[in-house]
Formats: C-alpha cells, structure tokens, sequence
C-alpha cells in the first residue's frame, strides 16, 4: 500500500516573511481558500505573538477554512504558547508549532546556552503547548548544521513530552541531499520513540537543493513535508509545494502519495504570485510561463508526433488549460467570472461589473488578455481603498528633448496637480510627484518586467523606496511602463505610516 505524505504549506508564515510580500488579512483569507481546495494537509497561518495583524489572521483563517489543519508558530515561550493558541480558538483542526535552535552556533550565540539547557527549554515548551492543544510539532531550528547525535535526544526527550510532528529544517539551506536524507535516517534508527510522532523536512533553498533535500528526507522516512507556492520564503525561499508534490506524481514507482488536486496547482501559483507581486520567473519547474514551451526544432517535431517524447506532465494535471489565453475585447462578462473564479477569484456582482470595465478598457490596448493580466484587474480591486490615487499621468520625452511630466494626484478626496522635468520620463513623473507629497524618500530598488510577449504587454514595476529609516515595497502594472512606475511609487507612499 502507498504511504500517505502531508502536505504542509508555510506560504502565509514562512513566505509570507519575504519583504514586500505581506497580505492583508482578506488576502491571506482568500489564499487559505485556495490551499483547502488544492488539498494541503496543513495551513501555516501565522506568527500570532509577532503582530496583530498575524494574530487577527489565524483567527480569520480558523474561521474560514474547515478541513486542513491550521497551524500557529510559536518560540519556546510559555507567553508565544498562550497567544498562538488563542489565535486558534476557532479552529477546527489545531496545531501549535513551537521550537528553538539546536545546533552549536544557535545555542552559543543565540541563546548563550548550553545542550542541557536547550533540552530542558525544548521539553517544557513541548509539554506547555500540549496544555492547549493535542496536536504539537516542535521544530529544531537550524537541525540541518545540529550534530545527529546531540539532535536525537532532543528529537527523543521533546516526544516524550508530548511532540505529536518533530520538524527538522534546514534553515540556511546548507545540507547536501545525502546528507539530509541521512540525518532523517539517523533520527528514524537511533529514537527509540520516534514511532510516536511524524518526521517533517523544511528545508530552505539557499543552495538551490531545497526539494532535491525534501525529497530525500521523505526517501529516507519523512512523512511531512513543509513547502510554500511557488518556493517563496526567505532568502532563496523553501521547497516548492507543487514540485514535490509533480514529483511523487510522476514517480509512482516511489509509492508515496499526497492529497494534492494538481490540477489546482497553477491557478494556485498565479494567485499567490499577484497577491504577493511575486513574479514567478519564467523557467520555474512546473508553473513557469516556459516550463511546457518547446521551442527548438527538434522538439517541437517530437512533441507533435508524440507529446511524451518531451514532456513528462501533461499541461492539464497542473491546472494549464488551453482556454487561459482566449479572452479579448468581445469576452462577456460570464467569460471573465468563469476564468476568475478558475483562478480561485470570487467578486460580488459589484466588483465584477467594475472588474469588467477594467477589463474592456485594458483588452482595447493588448490583443490578448491572459491570466496574469486577469488577475493584475482583480488586483487593481484593492487599491481602490488607498488614500493616495493617481489621477492623470501626461509625459513628453523623445530624443534630444528634456522629458516634462505633469501629474495629478487624489488624497484623501482632494485634487492635487503639479509638474517637472527629469533625466528620463520616470524620474520626470517621480520628481512631479515629489512637487505634491513633499517627505525625504529614497528610491532603492526599481525593476521592470514584462509579464508575457508582445510590444502591447503589461509591464510590472517592483519597487522599494526608503523613509524615514524603513523600506517600502511597492508595485504597479500597466501598458504605459511610466504609469506603472508612478503607481509603485504611489503603492509604496500608500504604506508609509503617515
Ligand atoms: O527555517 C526554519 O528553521 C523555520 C522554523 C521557524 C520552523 O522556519
Ligand atoms: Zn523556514
């Protein structure tokens, strides 16, 4: 019989932890969502001591989705215990994640510690969580660089106090697969309790080996994996939920099997990606906007006479389907809902006639409207309540002249215009603006991508602007790559606390 893996998805914690990634509560809501009905196993949802919008967000998450387990991390702390497990009074499956760092640097520098005294630390946060819940893992911070044998009496004393789930992350990424596969061995030969608990991989993608990792601590008896949407997460992100799960899918000879509805995993990724304006690059396994397309010649030839000489998944077991590129400017309304809800969108009638407008208005400039533009519309959605608008944009710039922009800005209900010139058409348009909104900010990080093919694209604007000491992200998109730019400005303004 096939052994049953658990899917746990850290995208709205550990991925959420990525800056200028962070959801709003309805967001994270709509996401939670979309990982129920892609099948995961268990929803990280948050950090509940670190904020209050975490802590409100697995309280709304524990509401809004029924059947996967909702998750709350915590430090070993007794006070992050208490409020994690307030945060999930309303769920109905409810796990709290509670741990501390277990490798020599971790308890020398970081806790200024000792072994014995981590052990101890690791127990009591064990036993103080299992007065809360029944179902708690407990994570080895840093177990990837944490001598195996000093790492199995931990593993060993923190079931004993009641660890239900034992995560052993490879939190720099550091590990080859070998020789996380042997840690996961070590663990499962040497814990005389370990057939009391489940063994969880999370491992971080620094090295580039994340999943290859992954796989190997599920080779070697991992029956938990902990992944995010995309691979998203600090740094270089963690292993990535659908190439694991593509994995196991494609290699039944393994007899490992997961929950997962593939077919959701693309609408999934697009979702996730505009909510987070986390460009997916275009040669990401399995949900790269080049991960099916064969353009040499001699594939191309071997795909058209038979598709399995090059391509071992077909499109449609991710979720691509060929009617994702077949809106244009005579698509109805019901075309639009039916594409948005495929993409786990639903919209009062209110918002999907506005949507709509948006919709005709975009397909009248680009011939071809796909699901990243759809859902680029349905992000415009939440901008409506920002307090600073863009009203107009009008920029002269050609060759041999200075560029001059004038813009008009609405704040907070009132119209404001101005204009300037600058060394290109952005920096015109951003030194009008300045004209109008008179603080000390710094433009750090400006990037510009086009989403899809054609001179009529959709350009995306990444941008982070520094004030008064903190970094904003910010993001636009449009057709007119001068607009986007000032719309990531305004998203990035819109976040200051002011
Ligand atoms: O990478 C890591 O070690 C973590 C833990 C907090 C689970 O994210
Ligand atoms: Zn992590």
């Amino acid at each position: 019989m096939s052994d049953r893996l658990y899917i746990f998805d850290t995208t709205l914690r550990d991925g959420e932890q990525v800056p200028g990634c962070q959801l709003n509560t309805v967001e994270k809501i709509q996401v939670a969502r979309q990982l129920e009905a892609l099948g995961v196993d268990v929803i990280e949802a948050g950090f509940p001591v670190s904020s209050p919008g975490d802590f409100n967000s697995v309280i709304e998450i524990s509401k809004a989705v029924t059947w996967p387990t909702i998750c709350a991390l915590t430090r070993a702390v007794e006070k992050d215990i208490e409020v994690a497990a307030e945060a999930l009074k309303y769920a109905k499956r409810k796990r709290i994640h509670t741990g501390i760092g277990t490798s020599d640097s971790h308890i020398k520098y970081k806790f200024k510690s000792n072994r014995e005294e981590i052990i101890e630390r690791a127990v009591a946060a064990v036993k103080y969580a299992r007065r809360f819940v029944d179902d708690v893992e407990f994570y080895a911070e840093d177990a990837g660089r944490t001598d195996n044998e000093y790492l199995a009496r931990v593993v060993e004393a923190v079931i004993a106090a009641g660890a239900t789930v034992i995560n052993l992350p490879d939190t720099t990424g550091y590990c080859l697969p070998s020789e996380y596969g042997a840690k996961i061995k070590y663990i499962m030969e040497h814990v005389d309790n370990v057939d009391k608990a489940i063994l969880s991989t999370h491992c971080h993608n620094d090295l580039g080996m994340a999943t290859a990792n992954t796989i190997s601590g599920v080779l070697n008896g991992a029956r938990q994996v902990e992944v995010t949407i995309n691979g998203i997460g600090e740094r270089a992100g963690n292993t990535s939920l659908e190439e694991v799960a593509m994995v196991f899918k494609c290699h039944k000879d393994l007899d490992i099997i997961t929950n997962i509805n593939t077919q959701k995993i693309f609408p999934t990724s697009r979702m996730v990606s505009s909510l987070m304006n986390m460009p997916v690059q275009p040669n990401k396994a399995i949900v790269g906007r080049n991960a099916f397309a064969h353009s040499s010649g001699i594939h191309q030839d071997g795909v058209l006479k038979n598709v399995q000489t090059y391509e071992i998944i077909d499109p449609h077991d991710v979720g691509i389907d060929d009617n994702s590129i077949v809106l244009t400017a005579r698509s109805g309304r019901a075309a639009l809902k039916s594409r948005l809800t495929a993409l786990g969108i639903e919209l009062s009638q209110e918002k999907l006639d506005k949507i709509y407008q948006d919709f005709l208005k975009l397909a009248d400039k680009k011939k071809d409207i796909n699901d990243d533009d759809i859902l680029l519309l349905a992000g415009e959605e939440r901008k409506n309540n920002h307090r600073i608008k863009l009203e107009y944009l009008q920029v002269t710039s050609g060759v041999g002249i200075r560029p001059v922009a004038s813009i008009g800005l609405n704040i907070a209900g009132e119209s404001f215009e101005d204009s300037a010139s600058g060394n290109g058409p952005v920096d015109a348009a951003i030194n009008a603006l300045k004209r109008i909104i008179h603080r000390k900010m710094t433009l750090k990080e400006f990037t510009i991508q086009a989403i899809n093919k054609g001179s009529d694209d959709v350009g995306k604007v990444h941008m982070q602007v520094e004030y008064d000491g903190h970094a904003y992200y910010g993001f636009g998109a449009n057709t007119d790559i001068v607009a986007a730019s000032v719309e990531a400005y305004i998203d990035c303004i819109n976040k200051f606390n002011i």
